[in-house]
This record gives C-alpha cells, sequence and structure tokens, in this order.
C-alpha cells in the first residue's frame, strides 16, 4: 500500500505527520486452524527482513528524525531488546547512528541473538545494570542539548510511534469492512512500553470498532514510585495522543477516549521470567499453527489468549507482536 489508512481517513495530518514507507501493510489477518473461533494479525511480517510491531511505529519515528535533520539516535531497552533490533535496522538504512542503553533482563538465546543482530545493523551497545541507571543515563543524556540528537523512547512508543498502531486499528477495521475477518468480540495484545495499547485503543475507537480490547501486562508496573507499566501510564499516552489529534482534525475537537484495565493475571515473577502457562502457549502456538513465539512478550499474551478463546463465544483475535522472520538469515545479511 502506498500510504496509510490514517492519512486515508485523516487527510488532513498530511503535512502535521511525517511518514516513511517502511512496513509491509496490511499484515494478514488468519483464522487460526482448529479453532472455532481465533484469528491472528499477522504483525509479525510487517517486513521482510525483520517483522514485529516496531516496524509500525519506526515508520513516523524514522520519517521524523530525517524531518529534523537527526544524525545521533539514543535509545534504551532490555538486554534483548526487540525495539532495539528494530530501530538498529531502520536507523542504518536512514544513515543515523544508534546508540542502545540496556538493563538486565533474563539470559535467553533470543536475548543473545538480539545483541549480535544490533551490533552487527552498527547499534552502539551500553550496558547499564539496573533500569533506574538506565533510563537516569537517558533522560539526563548531555547530547539532549544538541538539534540534531533524537531521544527515542523505549519500546519506539514516543508520541508519533503510538500513531503507527492507530493506524493499525484502522487498517483492522478496513479488514473487517472487507470481510477479511469478522468484527473480534475480544482483542488481546502484549503491553511493555505501552504504545501499541494506547495506539490501538485510540484506533479501535475511531474505527468505532466494539472489539474489547485485552492490554495483557508483561512489564513491572512501577519503578519506584513511577508508574510504568499500568493503566494510568497508558491512559497518559492516549491523553497524548488524543490531544495530537484533536488539533489538527476538525472533526476530532471533542475526543476523548477511556482505556480498559490492564490485566496483570499473566505478568508471573518478573519481566522477561517465563510463566508455565506462557511456555505452554508458545508450545502450541508452534505446533498448532507454525507460529514462532516468545517467551517475554507474546507467550504470555499467548497465553491470556488461549483462556479468552475458551470463554468466549465469538471471534478472538491475537495481535501477534513478534518477528517471525529468520533472524539466521538477516544476521548473515548483516554480516557479509
Ligand atoms: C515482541 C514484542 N511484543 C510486544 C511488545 C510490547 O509492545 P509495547 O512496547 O508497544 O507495549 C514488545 C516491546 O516492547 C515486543 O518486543
Amino acid at each position: 500500500m502506498t500510504t496509510r489508512a490514517i492519512f486515508q481517513r485523516y487527510p488532513e495530518l498530511e503535512g502535521h505527520l511525517a511518514w516513511q514507507s517502511l512496513a509491509d501493510l496490511p499484515t494478514p489477518v488468519q483464522p487460526l486452524p482448529g479453532t472455532a473461533n481465533g484469528w491472528i494479525k499477522r504483525d509479525d511480517l510487517t517486513h521482510a527482513a525483520y517483522g514485529g510491531n516496531k516496524v509500525r511505529k519506526l515508520e513516523f519515528v524514522i520519517a521524523e528524525m530525517q524531518a529534523r535533520g537527526v544524525k545521533t539516535a539514543y535509545t534504551f531497552g532490555a538486554t534483548g531488546t526487540n525495539a532495539g533490533v528494530a530501530a538498529a535496522l531502520m536507523c542504518r538504512q536512514a544513515g543515523v547512528a544508534l546508540t542502545v542503553y540496556t538493563f538486565d533482563q533474563p539470559d535467553s538465546p533470543t536475548v543473545q541473538r538480539n545483541q549480535a543482530l544490533m551490533r552487527a545493523a552498527g547499534a552502539k551497545l551500553v550496558h547499564r545494570g539496573s533500569l533506574l541507571a538506565t533510563v537516569l543515563t537517558f533522560y539526563l543524556h548531555p547530547a539532549r542539548l544538541r538539534r540534531d540528537a533524537y531521544f527515542l523512547f523505549a519500546g519506539c512508543s514516543n508520541p508519533v510511534g503510538v500513531l503507527g498502531y492507530v493506524n493499525a486499528a484502522l487498517e483492522l477495521a478496513d479488514q473487517v469492512a472487507a470481510g477479511d475477518l469478522p468484527e473480534p468480540d475480544v482483542i488481546v495484545v502484549p503491553v511493555g512500553s505501552n504504545g501499541t495499547l494506547a495506539g490501538l485503543t485510540v484506533g479501535l475507537h475511531l474505527a468505532g470498532l466494539k472489539s474489547r480490547l485485552v492490554g495483557v501486562r508483561v512489564a513491572a508496573s512501577h519503578l519506584g514510585p513511577i508508574a510504568t507499566c499500568t493503566t494510568g501510564a497508558v491512559q497518559q499516552m492516549v491523553d497524548q495522543t488524543t490531544a495530537f489529534l484533536r488539533q489538527h482534525v476538525p472533526t476530532l475537537r471533542d475526543l476523548s477516549v477511556r482505556v480498559a484495565p490492564l490485566d496483570d493475571q499473566y505478568f508471573g515473577d518478573g519481566y522477561g521470567v517465563p510463566t508455565t502457562a506462557g511456555q505452554a502457549a508458545m508450545v502450541r502456538f508452534a505446533e498448532d499453527f507454525a507460529i514462532p513465539l516468545e517467551a517475554t512478550y507474546t507467550g504470555k499474551a499467548a497465553a491470556a489468549f488461549l483462556d479468552a478463546l475458551a470463554t468466549t463465544p465469538g471471534p478472538v483475535l491475537f495481535w501477534d507482536t513478534f518477528n517471525s522472520r529468520s533472524t539466521d538469515t538477516l544476521l548473515a545479511s548483516l554480516q557479509k
């Protein structure tokens, strides 16, 4: 597609929102074989080399960097940050130097692989240990005084990144209208840095879809006294997004959107710590649907999805946010 659903619906945003085509959209929607009512939104296929939810956000983030003449970008995430990988790939393509500040996460093959991918894509990795030390490095960075530096919040969840998921919800609504899938009763998605859920919440509201959106919290709710992954934190991101839309789209002057409470039941013992239910869901997705998930985000969300599937008579949609393209192929191409 040469444009995006968000611009088709709100042409007033052209000129106020920089966008660059990076993703292969729309992503497919498919019924899940062997289930009566299970569906999947294949955001694992957003890009031919590296899919997942970050590419949608980066379409707006990279465009904003280019519009501002940015030369250097800084972000932060866990040691195995998927957002860091996606940002490293897209920054490399855009000619922007990226530094990723990292905090501790339980080690796993995915973590190791993501470290290798970020390095191979030319990102500079600086490990800071605790989340607090990492966040302080990011927010107190001396380069904040430079005009050609860009500070990208974790998970690529900054104000323009969130619009990538407003667009995604509008895209889903177009697929429902086209008869590609029935309107879901329930949509399940993992929540880490909040941008995916915030964008989907706003976008589903704008599209008038009645689907109940279930955000499955997979990150710690607080950093000391600061709410990081809570309903309120997502609401703040939603409020920022609706303020932007109210400002630029006259028909949305009165837009106001409420976030549904996050589902805390699948978090387990910590960010990146696998749960039994999450691991069982990963096995089911791999064996029955041939879809690879991971333990930090999508495994936990898939556990919630399978429970919702068992208790909901109508269609239930799993929004797959994890890359499923071969990282062996990607790593080899980067090391050439
Ligand atoms: C695979 C995967 N799924 C889901 C998420 C969560 O999305 P968000 O950070 O927008 O809440 C992330 C990243 O944070 C991720 O890497």
